[in-house]
């Protein structure tokens, strides 16, 4: 046992998931506040205050009013240390999104409850599939009319193949919302409308067993209900099993309101006691354990321009084993150096702070010289080994990108090279041409304006942008089998080949990807490129 054991084993680090406007801000806000970390929810980075926080790094936040970037919030909570990371709220994601589960230990997925599972959930949701990583419910919005709660349940099922587990259950909404029934305790804990932003009043509990009290305390209408739906529930529910829940086959299911504050501390306890410690990663040599191992960390996301005025680029590593000091060497694997890191730091959502230690779990950022990328592993000098690759995701939106200005050729191969090495967009070419042709990939449409913004900023390159009908990528799973000149698709298929070389498939609909996997078998197609 290590002298920083405790420490690494107290700290939890999610990402929360959602489709705008379901509450994640709301909720995360809330969060802060049982932390303490903040006085007054609302002071997060709502909408409103989106414009002044500090990932402004670029006019187009500031003109629309959106964050594109991501940060990390930490804060103690009951003895645990929390790292919320925090993904984009706005539609228009982009890879960094998903790059950000990567990061993470397990996820909370928050859910209106009048609107069920959203596209971008389900989009999220796949990430943390593919990982294999814990996924607690929040099922939020109950002060307002919400679905059915058994129609609820059966959509998560349904729509993302994932067996859910009430911890809690609803006791109407709306107007007619009167608490949650806590399975466990076989209790009702009764909803008390707490003023916006505060802390979460005095809840009554009152168990099942005193009938009477509970008819006095919501009425008989709700208690029949309740009784009913528990029989129903204790009947038919999937059994809590913490096994499932760890390995991502079973999602424990929370309801509650963010707005008025109600259910949220009662979640934030059970998804800490359920939620794992850092969870060991697979690298070239084998499992690396978050305690016995020395330090370690994977770069997950790359920053530029955060402050404009130095030309900064921040590298955003997740610690995965060990301590980090601030004073220490690190071998930087890819780049085959050992090094120490410079100026560490902790990104919050409206501040940065100077880092001299951190443990498995956490998130750091450093300056980097241009020397990182996406996926590069950082260790111990006396160890050399590398974390898997972080996952190529495919992009759904494609332009082609022209220049102006033919004469900037240096400058716009320069510009389009760095900022898809950062991991804003993808470059692709035609199969068959050279880099006169090129397309970009985005997973989410901003991006678009990102490039064309920071190609004319900073690499003084203006450019056109014309957009392409496809909305689907598929890289070639089986390329050494397959004899890409002679695959046969549909009309409207394109086959191109990433910076790397790979063999893809661009696609205008679902209903193509289909006919080209039945017109050429063996062809064996993936949505995500771990090469
Ligand atoms: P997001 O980060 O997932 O995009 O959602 P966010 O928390 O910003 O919440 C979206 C809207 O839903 C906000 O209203 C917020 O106040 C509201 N909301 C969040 N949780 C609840 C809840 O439990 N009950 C109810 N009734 N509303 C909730 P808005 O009008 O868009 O913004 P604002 O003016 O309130 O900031």
């Amino acid at each position: 046992m290590n002298d920083y054991t405790e420490e690494i084993n107290r700290r939890r680090t999610f990402a929360i998931i959602s489709h705008p406007d379901a509450g994640k801000t709301t909720l995360t806000e809330k969060f802060l506040l049982y932390g303490g970390a903040i006085n007054l929810a609302g002071s997060v980075k709502g909408k409103a205050t989106a414009r002044h926080a500090v990932s402004d790094w670029m006019e187009i936040e500031k003109e629309r009013g959106i964050s594109v970037t991501s940060s990390v919030l930490q804060f103690e909570y009951g003895g645990y240390c929390i790292n919320i990371l925090d993904t984009p709220g706005h539609q228009d994601f982009s890879e960094d999104t998903y790059r950000t589960l990567m990061a993470a230990d397990s996820a909370v997925m928050v859910i209106d409850a009048s609107k069920g599972v959203e596209a971008q959930t389900r989009k999220l949701f796949k990430v943390c599939v593919m990982r294999k990583i814990p996924i607690f419910t929040f099922i939020n919005k109950l002060d307002r009319d919400a679905n059915d709660t058994f129609d609820l349940l059966d959509d998560i099922e349904k729509e993302l193949g994932i067996a859910t587990c009430p911890v809690n259950w609803p006791i109407g909404s709306g107007k007619e919302f009167k608490g949650v029934y806590d399975r466990e305790k076989r209790c009702v804990i009764s909803y008390a409308d707490t003023e916006k932003g505060t802390k979460e009043g005095t809840a009554t509990e009152i168990p099942v067993a005193e009938e009477d009290r509970l008819r006095a305390q919501i009425g008989d209408p709700a208690v029949d209900k309740l009784l009913e739906e528990i029989d129903l529930l204790d009947g038919a529910g999937a059994e809590f099993d913490l096994e499932a829940v760890r390995a991502g086959n079973l999602t424990p299911v929370c309801f509650g309101s963010a707005l008025t504050n109600f259910g949220v501390e009662i979640f934030l306890k059970h998804f800490l006691q359920m939620t794992t410690t850092p969870l060991a990663r697979k690298a070239d040599i084998g499992l690396i354990e978050p305690v016995t191992n020395d330090f370690s960390a994977f770069v997950f996301k790359i920053q530029a321009n955060m402050n404009k005025a130095h030309r900064d680029r921040i590298a955003f590593m997740r610690i995965c084993s060990g301590r980090f000091d601030a004073q220490m060497e690190v071998r930087h694997v890819q780049g085959g150096k050992v090094m120490r890191l410079s100026q560490p730091q902790q990104i919050m959502a409206d501040d940065r702070k100077i880092l001299t230690e951190a443990y498995a779990g956490d998130i750091i950022g450093v300056f980097d010289p241009g020397i990182f990328s996406i996926g590069d592993t950082l260790c111990s000098p006396k160890e050399k080994f590398q974390y898997e690759g972080i996952p190529t995701f495919a992009p759904e939106h494609f332009a082609r990108v022209r220049q102006i200005d033919t004469m900037k050729r240096k400058q716009f191969v320069k510009g389009v090279e760095q900022i898809a090495q950062e991991g804003a967009i993808q470059i692709f070419q035609e199969f068959n041409t050279g880099l006169e042709e090129i397309i970009v990939g985005v997973v989410g449409v901003l991006q678009f304006d990102v490039l064309k913004y920071r190609l004319e900023n900073e690499y003084n390159v203006e450019i056109r942008l014309e957009p392409l009908p496809y909305e689907h990528i598929r890289w070639i799973e089986n390329k050494e089998e397959v004899d890409i000149e002679k695959l046969t698709g549909t009309s409207d298929m394109k086959k191109v080949k990433d910076m790397k070389g790979n063999p893809l498939l661009l696609f205008v609909n679902a209903w193509s990807v289909g006919m080209t996997l039945d017109r050429n078998k063996g062809l064996v197609l993936a949505e995500f490129s771990r090469n």
